[in-house]
């Protein structure tokens, strides 16, 4: 991070001038829980060593001038809802801009310049990453006193209202409140979580990203939401959350067999986050490996948000005796999640690029999680 902040903070001195502050905030992973934030579920996520740095300064005009040194390109534009500006990257901050203002906050224009290095596409969230910057950015220059939740909230509202991924809270949850070597466990119903040291000693963990990002038409992200949604409706409950395999067979010939299968993979991975909480209690890493693999066919048969090149990494995890090994984030390509004991480490990375390679024509990029701290002022 410290070479972006150097390079943000000289942009922005050369395009603005002097007088800018820096604000960082992280990508994330998740070692299990995952599509059960907006089923009112539980979520295991970390922040990671990468993120996006902003370097900004309130500019005392009512309009918002920003470049995004990665694409070389500068966007302006005002802070009322008419003014949304023509960029997608731009969006992020727009809807940031205009969800703080919609809680009954003042803000003013600023200039700003920011610069990430979250893997685009990885299923690290890196857009969670540019949201919680801006967030927390604009609460502290501004004054006004929004508290990390909110701030977080805020972030899930942009993606709702100006980017249509009508995602849950994890990604920018954990972006906002990630703590140095820490995993959290997060009720994403009640909103109360707690922080996890993570160290599992004899074992690392490393995300393989397999480079692919599958773009599938319509929406099936919000679609898989919807099934959760229709089938949590059936069952007369608010969330997915809670119910039970029994409930589900029982209301089987009133929904799709599609949607029994979404509800199948959330009932199923509920039981496995709170499997995973108690086995790490214990140092029980094979159990907790065994919930991943699970989770993967589970994301791949059941909720259809895996591929061929994911699958494939999983196997090939599981063939090289790697303890757990799983699809993460939202899905449609990106990275595996992988807990792998020490001595493995070398030998499943060789083989794991060799063996991609020569199928897809590519080597999966490597990525050591480095567990870190989340959204502050640098
Ligand atoms: C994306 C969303 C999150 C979450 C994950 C899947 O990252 O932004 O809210 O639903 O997918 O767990």
């Amino acid at each position: 991070m410290q070479h972006m902040q150097t390079k943000v903070g000289r942009a922005f001195e050369a395009r603005f001038g002097a007088g800018a502050t820096l604000f960082a905030s992280p990508g994330r992973i998740n070692l299990i829980g995952e599509h059960t934030d907006y089923n009112g579920g539980f979520v295991f996520p970390g922040a990671v060593d990468k993120g996006v740095v902003a370097a900004i300064r309130p500019n005392q005009s009512d309009r918002i001038r920003v470049v995004a040194l990665d694409l070389e390109e500068e966007a302006e534009f005002g802070l009322a809802e008419s003014d949304k500006p023509e960029a997608s990257w731009a969006h992020y901050i727009f809807g940031v801009a205009r969800e703080v203002q919609k809680r009954g906050h003042t803000i003013g224009g600023f200039d700003a310049v920011f610069s990430g290095n979250v893997p685009l596409g990885a299923g690290m969230s890196s857009s969670a990453a540019l949201e919680s910057t801006f967030a927390f950015a604009l609460n502290d220059l501004f004054g006004c006193g929004i508290d990390r939740f909110e701030l977080a909230r805020i972030g899930q509202s942009t993606e709702h209202n100006y980017c249509g991924v009508k995602c849950g809270i994890m990604d920018q949850f954990a972006s906002v409140f990630g703590k140095q070597g820490c995993l959290m466990r997060l009720d994403c119903r009640s909103m109360e979580f707690a922080y996890y040291p993570f160290d599992p000693k004899g074992y690392k963990l490393v995300l393989l990203d397999s480079r692919v990002k599958h773009q599938l038409t319509g929406s099936p992200y919000n679609d898989r939401r919807l099934s959760c949604e229709r089938v949590a409706k059936t069952l007369g409950q608010e969330f997915l959350r809670g119910a039970t395999m029994e409930q589900l067979e029982a209301v089987r010939a009133q929904i799709s067999e599609e949607d029994f299968k979404r509800a199948r993979y959330i009932i199923g991975e509920e039981r496995r986050v709170l499997t995973v909480c108690e086995a790490l209690e214990k140092g029980d890493y094979e159990t907790v490996g065994k919930m991943m693999y699970e989770t993967h066919w589970g994301m791949s048969k059941d909720y259809e948000v895996s591929c061929e090149e994911l699958d494939f990494l999983a196997e090939l995890a599981e063939a090289s005796g790697v303890t757990g090994s799983r699809i993460m984030g939202g899905g449609f390509g990106g990275c595996t999640i992988n807990l792998v004991k020490e001595e493995l480490y070398e030998p499943f990375i060789a083989r794991a690029k060799a063996e991609f390679h020569a199928r897809y024509g590519h080597e999966p990029m490597v990525y050591e999680v480095i567990i870190s701290d989340g959204s502050r002022r640098l």
